[in-house]
């Protein structure tokens, strides 16, 4: 399959590029510098030029390809109207350019906010369309378009998506503690995170692309609950430092933007998902990777 993706040199992606080739799909990937296109030809993909909000460019990589994998994201934590205003502004742009062609729209998304008190699952829906929505609503826009002829498939991440060289939220929670010379969670560090090693998530974006029927909600998932205050203490033991709570009110100021999501419950099942993709994570636990050094550079 010919398979356009955005933001393929991000860390899923450039993960996701690798699996799509290995399994024969030629890959085309949305590339806004000169490193980002180098990186990608040197994967064996090509290149399209453009920017997310290079609405032209996006509708070009979508109607010459037989599937789409949307995982450009402008992580604004600063501005996060305008990133949600402008996933939602791509999102639509993809779809449209793909409607009635029943190809495949893979998208990102995320487990917040899905469910109270339990793991999220497959079948809660995301909150409402909406500027104050997770990532702006962007996964209930484009599962509107399976009415309109697109195979639209949401892949929800684990909010950690981790592995050796990963720079998301793990590595900026161990920069912090590297910072303060203390390994800090949020109140009693009881509220969990769900993870997945990046080789599964990618695996399972290219399953999805392949196979996965119109409006499926897929949770990229390992595993269900790891408590914060154990991944503290696994980053503590890594940067020898001793392992604290911080108040709620000072998360933000501990660790900076992370610190909105850090105490909050991200944990979320994927039996739906295992089933329905016959998917298997086989990598390495969280903790087992950070015990093995794969922060080191953060
Ligand atoms: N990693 C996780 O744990 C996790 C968890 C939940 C959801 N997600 C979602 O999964 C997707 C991929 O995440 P990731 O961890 O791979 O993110 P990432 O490493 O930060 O990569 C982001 C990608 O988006 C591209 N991008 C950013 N702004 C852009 C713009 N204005 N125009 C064009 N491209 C732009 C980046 O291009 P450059 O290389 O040029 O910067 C990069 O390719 C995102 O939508 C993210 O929100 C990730």
């Amino acid at each position: 399959m010919r398979v356009f993706v955005t933001g393929a040199s991000g860390w899923i992606g450039s993960a996701v590029v690798d699996e799509l080739l290995a399994a024969g799909h030629d890959v085309a990937g949305l590339a806004r510098s000169d490193a980002a296109a180098s990186a990608l030809e040197a994967q064996g993909a090509t290149v399209l030029r453009g920017d997310l909000d290079d609405l032209d460019a996006l509708r070009r990589g979508a109607v010459d390809a037989e599937g789409v994998v949307h995982l450009a994201n402008k992580h604004d934590w600063a501005n996060l109207a305008e990133s949600n205003r402008a996933e939602r502004e791509a999102v639509e742009t993809l779809a449209e350019a793909l409607v009635g062609t029943g190809r495949p729209f893979v998208l990102a998304a995320g487990v917040a906010a899905l469910a109270a008190g339990r793991p999220g699952t497959e079948a809660d829906p995301s909150p409402a369309i909406g500027p104050g929505s997770p990532r702006g609503g962007g996964e209930n826009l484009a599962l509107a378009y399976v009415d309109r002829g697109v195979r639209t498939v949401s892949v929800r991440f684990a909010p950690t998506v981790h592995g050796d060289g990963d720079h998301g939220f793990v590595a900026i929670i161990t920069a912090a503690a590297r910072r303060h010379g203390v390994s800090a969670h949020v109140g009693d560090g009881s509220t969990s995170w769900s993870a997945v090693h990046v080789a599964d998530a990618a695996r399972l974006v290219r399953l999805g692309l392949e196979s996965a029927p119109a409006g499926s909600r897929l949770h990229a998932v390992a595993e269900e609950a790891v408590p914060s205050r154990e991944i503290a203490q696994a980053i503590g033991d890594a940067l020898v430092v001793p392992v604290t709570s911080v108040a709620a009110e000072d998360a933000i100021e501990h660790f900076g933007f992370i610190g909105m999501f850090f105490g909050m419950d991200m944990s979320a099942a994927s039996d739906h998902t295992r089933r329905v993709l016959d998917w298997t994570p086989t990598g390495p636990g969280l903790l087992e990777d950070i015990k093995a050094g794969a922060y080191r550079h953060a």
